[in-house]
């Protein structure tokens, strides 16, 4: 275990069940960028707590990014804040371990295919879908990532899948169940996952007339009824 600091002032921020997730799956002793960093919480804490020892904190916006800078006001020594859209801040493999979290899959996906250079083995990347988990899923999946892992937690009384996915160069097509439910059955709330995916994809399917689509969708609502998680 790193020592932490005594000083309250300097005690790591504490994290939501989202954000620690995301934290576990970062590689102690890599460099980390924080993508969207936002409040700066998760920056401070990689670095507060001896986890990387150096931290890379982006930002879209000034706003956020001035609220970073005070967050890690402490740590400052180990963090560098950068301006600017997705990874462009950043040089080719400047960082190693990367945290997307709380954008929607569609801006995570952008961000990702925007920088070919995390198409790579040594890079980790660590993603937090506010929404759409299943596209998240299945764009990983056809870009030749895998998930090495995913957790599920409630925070702010949602339901989010933290996912650490590596790529491999091998790009597959999943099937529908696996981009919706992904490698979290058996883990605590999965049942209550799965109900939730299914509610959204049974309001869907009533938008649809009818056609393959529709064909499509009707097999998976069977699929995900007739195998209810515990
Ligand atoms: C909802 S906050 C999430 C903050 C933090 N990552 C978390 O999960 O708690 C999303 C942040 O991402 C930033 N953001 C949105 N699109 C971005 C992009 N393309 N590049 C960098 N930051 C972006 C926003 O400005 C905002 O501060």
């Amino acid at each position: 275990m790193p020592t932490l600091p005594n000083s309250p002032a300097e005690r790591p921020p504490r994290l939501d069940a989202r954000l620690a997730a995301a934290a576990a799956f970062v590689r102690a002793g890599h460099t980390a960028a924080d993508i969207g960093c936002d409040h700066g919480k998760l920056s401070a804490y990689l670095a507060a707590s001896g986890r990387c020892p150096r931290v890379l904190a982006c930002e879209l916006r000034e706003g956020p990014l001035q609220k970073a800078r005070r967050t890690c006001a402490p740590w400052a020594a180990k963090i560098e804040f950068r301006l600017g859209d997705g990874l462009a801040p950043l040089r080719p493999g400047e960082a190693d371990d990367i945290i997307i979290a709380g954008m929607g899959a569609e801006t995570i996906m952008q961000i990702l295919a925007a920088a070919p250079w995390v198409f790579a083995e040594n890079i980790n990347l660590v993603l937090v879908p506010a929404t759409k988990h299943s596209l998240l899923r299945r764009w990983l999946a056809q870009n030749g990532f895998a998930l090495a892992g995913e957790t599920l937690c409630t925070a702010a009384g949602r339901l989010y899948a933290v996912m650490d996915a590596r790529y491999t160069g091998r790009a597959w097509q999943p099937d529908a169940l696996w981009c919706v439910c992904g490698t979290l059955k058996g883990q605590p709330g999965a049942a209550q996952y799965r109900a939730g995916q299914l509610a959204k994809i049974q309001k869907y399917r009533r938008g649809l007339a009818g056609g393959p689509e529709a064909d499509a969708v009707d097999r998976l609502i069977q699929e995900l009824e007739a195998d209810r998680w515990p």
